[in-house]
């Protein structure tokens, strides 16, 4: 258990990037509510999870973390959660097929809502408005009314929570996982994408390798693996009275647990020293992830594995890095070494989406396809050149077919951009580009792999 550490010994410390409640009687209300709710997931849960990233971390197995940007009370319907889940899978198929590892599947689902912004305020047409946080925290539209910051969303964003979390439970866990229905999961606007074909391959010789052994007596249906999945849910741990609402103590260990998502992570502007964000998690038992921009320094990076890792527990700490596609080469490696020679355990994750946005010519914030898969190759190659594992991807994706990030095989134009942009925040990799990006990783994963066998050989 950490040191010192309280449920509200955050408020002492520094909240970036973090809404203001003018009600502070209404917030007290609304948190000792929730408080009251049942958890959404269980400790034993978030230690599962804590086990299987550590086994990632040592090299034996891939973390697929991906979901929107930010999900949103409006898109809040039982097909969008499906399409999502259904594209992970797939991708964690295609990622299994190639590897040969176990792939962790945790979504960025069923509570990410709330949106560090950069700027506090929104001008448009000369009014100046608070900017949009997420829908945990206020609306998306541009009225005095919608940009409120009210507290009575978190209850709302609770319920939103609990019935995602418990729709991906039954997909999971109820058949639709079933590694017999993966010739279902291709989905009817897939077939235009060329990689489409090669999953209906990848699908055909799962669907050869189980008939082969049921052939041999291994009756497929009954064995747990193969009848459903283990899927994780996360969420960026940005708006703390809500997160601290959620933390139980966990009868079997006595230990605190964040129990609104299995993992938990840090972004990139709230993983300063002294963060009220750093604070709040180092106390809670669950797997902690850690966004690593440009401006980390490798010294700092050592003194927050300390505070969040004191125990140097594997599973504890994923490190996901962010650079972009041309700072990634030159920034990770000291990042790398420092970890590697102080000999913390840590997961090396890539997510290529958050260095890389761009404005588009016709105005859209946008993410070039080119520069996503570009920063994943650097990141493999540094790791190839490191001697370490390429762990893990954190993506900003959705099961839809939006046209929010350009490029791709079934090219999106910048004048395409307008057709079906979607997103409440940042520009989603659509279920096509998921699926692509999942073919091309695998051919990274699958030199890993060649790399790894020759190294035993030798
Ligand atoms: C995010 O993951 O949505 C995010 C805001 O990322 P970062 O903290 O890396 O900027
Ligand atoms: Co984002």
């Amino acid at each position: 258990m950490a040191q010192n550490w309280t449920l509200e010994g955050w408020k002492a410390q520094e909240a970036r990037y973090h809404p203001v409640y003018d009600d502070a009687k209404k917030l007290d209300e609304v948190v000792k509510t929730i408080s009251s709710y049942p958890p959404l997931v269980f400790a034993g849960e978030a230690r599962a999870l804590k086990s299987e990233l550590a086994e990632v971390a040592a090299g034996r197995g891939f973390l697929l973390q991906g979901g929107d940007c930010a999900e949103s009370f409006a898109e809040f319907h039982p097909n969008n959660i499906r399409d999502t889940f259904r594209v992970l899978l797939q991708m964690a198929v295609v990622l299994t097929f190639a590897s040969k590892l176990p792939v962790v599947k945790v979504g960025r689902m069923a509570g990410q809502f709330a949106k560090p912004r950069s700027a506090p305020t929104e001008v448009q047409g000369g009014k100046e408005l608070p900017s949009y946080f997420g829908d945990i925290i206020n609306g998306i539209d541009f009225t005095d009314e919608a940009r409120l910051v009210d507290p009575d969303r978190m209850l709302r964003a609770y319920s939103q929570a609990a019935a995602t979390l418990n729709l991906l439970r039954a997909f999971a866990g109820g058949g639709y996982a079933n590694l017999r229905q993966v010739h279902q999961w291709t989905l009817d606007y897939m077939g235009r994408t060329p990689w489409a074909e090669q999953f209906t391959d990848i699908a055909n010789r799962i669907g050869e390798a189980l008939d082969f052994m049921e052939a041999c007596g291994v009756d497929a249906s009954s064995l747990p693996q193969l009848k459903g999945t283990s899927f994780y849910t996360s969420h960026e741990s940005l708006l703390l009275p809500y997160e601290q609402a959620m933390t139980r103590q966990d009868s079997l260990t006595g230990d605190w647990y964040d129990c609104s998502a299995h993992m938990l992570w840090i972004g990139d502007r709230t993983r300063f020293e002294g963060s009220a964000h750093v604070e709040f998690l180092r106390g809670v038992g669950n797997p902690i992830g850690m966004k690593c921009g440009p401006s980390l320094e490798p010294d700092a990076l050592l003194r927050l594995l300390d505070i969040l890792n004191p125990g140097r527990d594997p599973g504890r700490i994923t490190l996901i890095a962010r650079f972009g596609h041309d700072k990634v080469e030159a920034g990770l490696p000291r990042l790398i070494r420092a970890v590697k020679a102080e000999g913390h355990p840590v997961l090396w994750s890539c997510d290529p989406m958050h260095g890389n946005v761009i404005k588009s010519e016709s105005g859209f914030k946008t993410r070039p396809f080119d520069r996503i898969l570009g920063e994943v190759r650097g990141f493999f190659a540094v790791h190839r050149a490191e001697g370490t594992h390429a762990g893990g991807i954190h993506l900003e994706m959705t099961g839809q077919d939006v046209t929010e990030c350009v490029g791709g095989a079934i090219a999106i134009t910048d004048a395409g951009l307008k057709d079906r942009y979607h997103t409440h925040c940042d520009p989603r990799l659509n279920a096509a580009q998921s699926l692509e990006l999942a073919f091309l990783l695998a051919e990274m994963l699958n030199l890993e792999a060649a790399q790894r066998q020759a190294a035993k050989a030798a």
